[in-house]
């Protein structure tokens, strides 16, 4: 397969190094433009600020340009990690002309827009080729859901197909890194707990819903599920945890919950995608009741795709359940879930 080239606009920031990491030696991808805002006109090494990501000599060697020199004639797909408020107009641009997978908000609530999760919803890239006719464009916007959504709709999809649901309210607690590079200040942070996320719980309430939506004849039938949230900023660097309590339309057994969360596969495995994990869920069992934790299970290799699943068991209500899910805000909640996307959309010869 010819490389396809591509951009990463927001190349700095907590998302856009993680789209660079997942692209710097990417079997299918070229990164060949770094573009930026106000860290321009150097190296990436130069304006790297802390990172744990070792990046390759090629990508800190690249010079970061400013939006003034993009030109899309230069690439077959472009990354987009900026924030939502200047992604309406950059991504529209951009999308007259090639696509872009974008980790912002802006795209995900139009109608003819997925919240693109392909582990999940890979069947509502068909809304892309409507997207284009509508707008007339020659790209598309793909946009990936908020990172607190994207383990929390992993977890609960495998459910929801067998049993379905009729409530979910969660709370959850959301790492630093989830904020961007500059989003919280050490001192509001360190040995605190602050209990509300901007927008959060509404984006939660909604995404979850339309990513689990079904799809046909170019539409999606968005369920009926009341769903409830609670989102806290936690001082942990990276991952997102949340404690989960679904009720299931149908009667189900905890056995039966295990084995839909165990033996969940997802229908884009038979495509062999480079980020896409054989395993999409990991489940604790209730003899490992102190797991997931954030430091424990996301340092091991590969976990960033993952979604860990432990602390499952019934509740009081009927047919309730409980369980504690963790994943990765920046990998899978943003860049290189970004990336599988990509890879997605090349196999269907979207990009
Ligand atoms: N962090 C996460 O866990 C996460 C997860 C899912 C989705 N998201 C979404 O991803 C986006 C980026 O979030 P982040 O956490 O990475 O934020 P961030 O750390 O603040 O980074 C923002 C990036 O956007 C660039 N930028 C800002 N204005 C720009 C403009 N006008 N033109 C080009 N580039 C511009 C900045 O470039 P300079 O450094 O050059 O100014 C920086 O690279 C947001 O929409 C966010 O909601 C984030």
């Amino acid at each position: 397969m010819k490389k396809r080239t591509c951009a990463v606009i927001g190349c700095s920031g907590m998302a856009g190094q993680q789209f660079v990491e997942a692209l710097q030696n990417h079997p299918w991808f070229e990164l060949t433009g770094l573009f930026g805002s106000s860290r321009t006109g150097k190296s990436y090494k130069a304006i790297m600020r802390y990172t744990d990501i070792n990046f390759t000599t090629i990508i800190e060697d690249m010079q970061i340009e400013k939006m003034d020199a993009f030109q899309a004639e230069e690439y077959d797909i472009v990354f987009s990690a900026v924030p939502s408020e200047v992604a309406a107009e950059i991504e529209a641009s951009i999308a007259q002309k090639i696509p872009v997978v974008s980790t912002a908000s802006h795209f995900r609530y139009f109608d003819d827009v997925p919240i693109f999760l392909p582990i999940v919803n890979a069947k509502h890239s068909d809304l892309f080729k409507i997207q284009q006719e509508n707008r007339n464009w020659d790209g598309f916007v793909c946009p990936g859901p908020n990172c607190t959504t994207v383990g929390l709709s992993i977890s609960l999809y495998p459910i929801f197909q067998k049993f379905g649901l009729t409530s979910v309210h969660l709370t959850s607690m959301q790492a630093v890194s989830g904020a961007g590079y500059d989003g919280v200040t050490s001192y509001e942070i360190l040995g605190n707990i602050i209990p509300h996320i901007p927008q959060e719980e509404e984006k939660v309430r909604k995404e979850l819903k339309k990513i689990l939506a079904t799809y046909e004849n170019g539409k999606l039938t968005i369920p009926d599920i009341p769903i409830e949230a609670k989102c806290n900023r936690v001082p942990v660097l990276n991952g997102h945890t949340q404690c989960v309590f679904f009720q299931t339309k149908t009667e189900a057994s905890l056995e039966e919950i295990q084995k839909q969360l165990k033996e969940f596969v997802s229908e884009t495995r038979e495509y062999k995608l480079p980020n896409c994990p054989e395993n999409p869920i990991k489940l604790y069992t209730k003899e490992d009741k102190f797991r997931p934790q954030p430091r424990l299970d996301l340092k091991q290799p590969n976990s960033g795709m993952i979604t860990f699943v432990g602390g499952l068991e019934s509740t009081v209500f009927p047919n309730g359940f409980k369980m504690t899910v963790l994943s990765h805000n920046t990998e899978i909640g943003a860049g290189r879930g970004g990336v599988l996307s990509a890879e997605y959309l090349t196999k269907k010869g979207l990009i």
